[in-house]
C-alpha cells in the first residue's frame, strides 16, 4: 500500500459509525478522520464535528475546510437525499471518493416500489407483491380481502424502520392500509403502499462493497430486531448481532451470489445506475432458498459491529479499489474468529425513554470492544442520548464464546434503566 494517507469524513452518529471509525483509524492509510456528528465514542478515533447528515452545505464546508479525500455516509438519509450527486456536481468537490450510491441507486432502499420493480426486471427472488396509491385505493381493499394471512404491508418510502406491518388477519391488514393511505400515518413515505406475500423463514444480512462492476462480499451477519427475549415484542433498530451466520454455508452463499448478488450488480450496471458503495441484502432463507426481503444502500446497524471486526482487509484500501474499479481483483479475508455483539439500550426503548443518564463502568470492560451508539459527553460524564446506547462486541472461537465475553462485559456497564437481551445468538 503506497497510496497517500486519506482524509475521511464519516457521516452519522450510531454504533455503526463508531465501529467504522474504529476500523478506519486502524488503517495505515488513515489521515485525518472526521465524524459528523459522531458520539462520545467516535471522538476516540477522530474529530467530531457538529454538522447534521442532511446539511449538505455544512458538509460541503467540512470537505473544503479539511481537504476531505473520502466521504463515507453511514446512514441512508444523506444517500437517499442525493449526497453523492451533490458532491459530484460541485467542481471543488467532485474529486472526493463517495462510498455510497447516487440518488438513483439509493432508491434500492429509498423506495420499496422501486426495489420490487428492479428485482422483478432482473428475476431476483423476492416475495410476490402489488402496489397501491390513493388512486387505486378501492382495488387495494378488494385485493387485501383475497390475500392469505399473514399479509405484509410496506410504506414505499423511508419511515425510520417503522413502515412495515405484518398483519395477522384481513381486518388488521385493512386497518394498516387505511392508516397508511387515508390517514397518512407515515406522511409522504406512505403515499404508495406495497402489499406482499409473507415469507416464512430465517433472516440474515449479506453485505457487498461494489465498484459498479466487481464487488467483494463482506462477512455475513444476523441481527436480532425484537426487544424481547426469544424474538418477542416490538421491533427495534437491532438488539445484537452475530457473525458468521451458521446456516449461511458455502452452498447457500453460492445461491445468494448467483441468484441475488450477481443479478443485482449486473442489473444496476445494465440500467446505468451509478453505484459505488455498500449494498446490504436483507435476506430470508425459506427452506434452503434465499429471497430478498429488502435492499439497503449502506451498512447495517448493529451488523457493522460484528462485520467490521471480522473483515481482515483494510477498509480504506477497499474504498480506494472501489474508486479505481478494481474490486473484482481483490481477495477478501474474513476472520476465522466469530464475533458477537450485544446492544445496551435505554429503559422503555423502542417506546419513550429518558436521555441524559450517566454511564459508568466502561473502563472496567476487559476483552471486548465498546462501540458507542446513543452517547454524548456532558461535562466530565458520558451520558445516554439515544435508545440504543452501547454495543459490546467480542471475538471468540465460536459465537457462544464470543457472546459469553460480551455478556460478561455488558454487566460491567451501568446507567439507570439499562436493558439488554440476554439471549442473542440463542439458536446457535
Ligand atoms: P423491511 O423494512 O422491508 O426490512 O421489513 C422489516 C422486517 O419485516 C423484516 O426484517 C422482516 O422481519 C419483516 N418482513 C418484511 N417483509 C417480509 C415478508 N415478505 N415476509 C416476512 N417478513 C417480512
Ligand atoms: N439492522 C438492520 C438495519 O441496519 O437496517
Amino acid at each position: 500500500m503506497s497510496a497517500k494517507k486519506q482524509n475521511i469524513l464519516l457521516l452519522g452518529a450510531g454504533g455503526r459509525e463508531c465501529t467504522l471509525a474504529w476500523k478506519l483509524k486502524n488503517s495505515p492509510l488513515c489521515g485525518n478522520l472526521y465524524i459528523s456528528p459522531g458520539n462520545a465514542g467516535t471522538s476516540a478515533y477522530g474529530t467530531n464535528l457538529s454538522v447534521a447528515v442532511l446539511d449538505f452545505e455544512g458538509i460541503r464546508k467540512i470537505c473544503t475546510d479539511h481537504q476531505i479525500d473520502i466521504l463515507l455516509p453511514g446512514p441512508e438519509d444523506p444517500l437517499v437525499a442525493g449526497i453523492y450527486d451533490f458532491i459530484k456536481a460541485d467542481p471543488l468537490l467532485q474529486h472526493i471518493i463517495v462510498a455510497g450510491p447516487s440518488k438513483e441507486g439509493a432508491q434500492l432502499e429509498g423506495s420499496k416500489a422501486f426495489s420490487k420493480k428492479f428485482m422483478e426486471r432482473h428475476n431476483i427472488p423476492t416475495a410476490a407483491y402489488r402496489e397501491f396509491t390513493a388512486d387505486n385505493y378501492d382495488q387495494g381493499i378488494e385485493y387485501l380481502k383475497t390475500c392469505p394471512s399473514p399479509i405484509v404491508l410496506k410504506a414505499d418510502g423511508l419511515a425510520a424502520g417503522k413502515g412495515v406491518v405484518i398483519a395477522q388477519n384481513t381486518a388488521e391488514a385493512l386497518d394498516a392500509f387505511r392508516s397508511m393511505l387515508r390517514d397518512r400515518q407515515f406522511g409522504d413515505a406512505g403515499s404508495k403502499v406495497v402489499i406482499e406475500q409473507f415469507l416464512d423463514g430465517i433472516e440474515l444480512s449479506v453485505f457487498v462493497l461494489t465498484d459498479g462492476t466487481g464487488y467483494v462480499i463482506l462477512p455475513a451477519a444476523k441481527d436480532y430486531k425484537r426487544i424481547g427475549e426469544g424474538d418477542t415484542g416490538l421491533n427495534t433498530g437491532g438488539m445484537g448481532a452475530i457473525s458468521p451466520v451458521p446456516f449461511a454455508d458455502e452452498v447457500f452463499m453460492r445461491k445468494v451470489t448467483d441468484r441475488i448478488i450477481n443479478p443485482t450488480v449486473n442489473g444496476l450496471k445494465a440500467e446505468n445506475i451509478t453505484y459505488q458503495g455498500f449494498i446490504f441484502f436483507g435476506l430470508i432463507k425459506v427452506g434452503n432458498e434465499p429471497y430478498v426481503i429488502e435492499y439497503n444502500c449502506r451498512m447495517g446497524d448493529p451488523e457493522t459491529e460484528v462485520v467490521m471486526p471480522r473483515l481482515d482487509n483494510d477498509l480504506i484500501d477497499l474504498m480506494l479499489s472501489m474508486h479505481a474499479g478494481t474490486l473484482s481483483q481483490v481477495t477478501v479475508h474474513h476472520s476465522q474468529q466469530a464475533a458477537g455483539a450485544v446492544m445496551l439500550v435505554s429503559g422503555g426503548y423502542p417506546g419513550d425513554y429518558a436521555k441524559g443518564k450517566v454511564i459508568t463502568g466502561i473502563e472496567n470492560v476487559n476483552g471486548s470492544m465498546v462501540f458507542h451508539a446513543g452517547t454524548t459527553v456532558r461535562g466530565t460524564d458520558t451520558v445516554t442520548s439515544g435508545g440504543r446506547v452501547i454495543a459490546i462486541t467480542s471475538y471468540g472461537d465460536d459465537i457462544k464464546q464470543a457472546l459469553a465475553a460480551s455478556y460478561t462485559n455488558a454487566a460491567r456497564i451501568h446507567y439507570e434503566g439499562r436493558y439488554y437481551r440476554t439471549d442473542i445468538g440463542w439458536e446457535f
